[in-house]
């Protein structure tokens, strides 16, 4: 164990002579699970030390900044340093299982795919709710929000996902283009159309819980977000005209996690009450790992009536395998070399891009 002050060139030489007993090793991990504004100084003193060879790589966690411009400043600092097949920026969402699963759901099955599109789908809605409030994390939580610990993303590569073309390959590039595209198409915000599309919101105290002004470290008239909710769209053939519903909060009724896609009702109607609920998917990443798809099917008896049922998979107790935390299996993708689970710099840019008027437009509200 080696405890090193980031200031200090001398225990980033420290570091080196250790790295170095052990030449033979393929690769070197550097996770720098740190407040964002240490990340240059020590790429910058990795690199004074020799730790910056093909053989190093560097994990980046979250959050890359706080906004465009600051994201940009780190990618640039850390790229003077540290080529972009080095540097795995980490988003434990792309780490759960359930997420990855969407891509087998909808790439290895015949029938999901010919539906996925705005002929057959009405609507999306992400949601990411979460029942804790923020706990002992006030003061970091205050001057991020919910925006930026939830939307920017895991919310966005939830959205990317579910919406993304059939990449060329599962390779690293080739999902990652196609995520790129997803978050390029977003049409774009803009100061005056976050008022009719954007909302946001603090919890109050409830139940004997604290509201979040009570929270410890949360000044008395902050107006930190705890709550958000988008209504994005995605301009490109296949979504033109579906609205994406992205949501999520702190000290919500429960903890879950899901992508709802809402199917368009069908014209037809031979049932007694063929105007009932339309078809809907529901892809649970958590409290449990599930698929549902909401079929009509007949109800029993006399008559001709139909209601909807769930066609339900629990993929915990389908599959079997010992599923990995997130963030083990994110890490073992960095020490193997893999980086399609990691944010590519253009694609987390053009995610701050998109959320940057929404900020702007609460910057001016407050
Ligand atoms: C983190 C956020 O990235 O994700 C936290 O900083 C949040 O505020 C957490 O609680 C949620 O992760 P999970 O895996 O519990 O849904």
């Amino acid at each position: 164990y080696l405890s090193l002050d980031v200031g200090e060139a001398a225990d980033f030489s420290a570091l080196a002579d250790k790295v170095n007993q052990r030449p033979d090793t393929d690769a070197v991990v550097v996770y720098l699970s740190t407040a964002p504004k240490f990340f240059a100084p020590a790429c910058e003193k990795l690199a004074a030390a020799g730790q910056n060879a093909p053989k190093v790589r560097i994990v980046l966690e979250k959050p890359l900044g706080t906004d465009l411009a600051s994201c940009r400043k780190i990618n640039e600092d850390v790229a003077a340093y540290f080529q972009e097949n080095q540097i795995y920026r980490i988003d434990h969402y792309l780490g759960k299982e359930s997420l990855q699963n969407l891509l087998a759901l909808r790439f290895a099955n015949v029938m999901f795919e010919p539906l996925w599109n705005n002929k057959y789908i009405e609507s999306v809605q992400l949601t990411i709710a979460e029942q804790l409030g923020v706990e002992e994390r006030g003061e970091f939580y205050d001057i991020t929000g919910a925006l930026r610990d939830m939307v920017q993303n895991h919310l966005m590569q939830m959205l990317c996902m579910t919406a993304m073309e059939v990449p060329a390959s599962l390779d690293a590039d080739a999902v990652r283009d196609e995520k790129v595209k997803v978050i390029k198409s977003l049409k774009p915000l803009t100061i005056e159309s976050v008022n009719e599309n954007v909302v946001r919101g603090q919890y109050t105290a409830a139940k004997g819980m604290n509201g979040y002004l009570q929270e410890i470290n949360v000044p008395q008239d902050s107006f930190t977000e705890t709550y958000v909710a988008i209504k994005a769209e995605i301009e490109n053939d296949r979504w033109k005209g579906v609205p994406f519903y992205l949501h999520t909060g702190k000290r919500m009724a429960g903890k879950m996690a899901e992508i709802v896609l809402n199917f368009r009702p069908l014209q037809n109607h031979i049932f007694e009450n063929s105007q009932a609920a339309p078809n809907r998917l529901v892809i649970e990443l958590q409290p449990t790992e599930s698929v549902r798809f909401y079929t009509q099917m007949k109800t029993p008896g006399a008559g001709n009536k139909v209601e909807i049922v769930p066609l339900a998979t629990d993929l915990e107790k389908a599959l079997e395998g010992r599923r990995a935390e997130a963030y083990e299996r994110l890490l073992l993708d960095v020490i193997n070399g893999k980086l399609a689970l990691f944010n590519r710099r253009d694609e987390l840019e053009a995610a701050w891009e998109y959320v940057m008027p929404i900020l702007d437009n609460w910057a001016s509200n407050t």
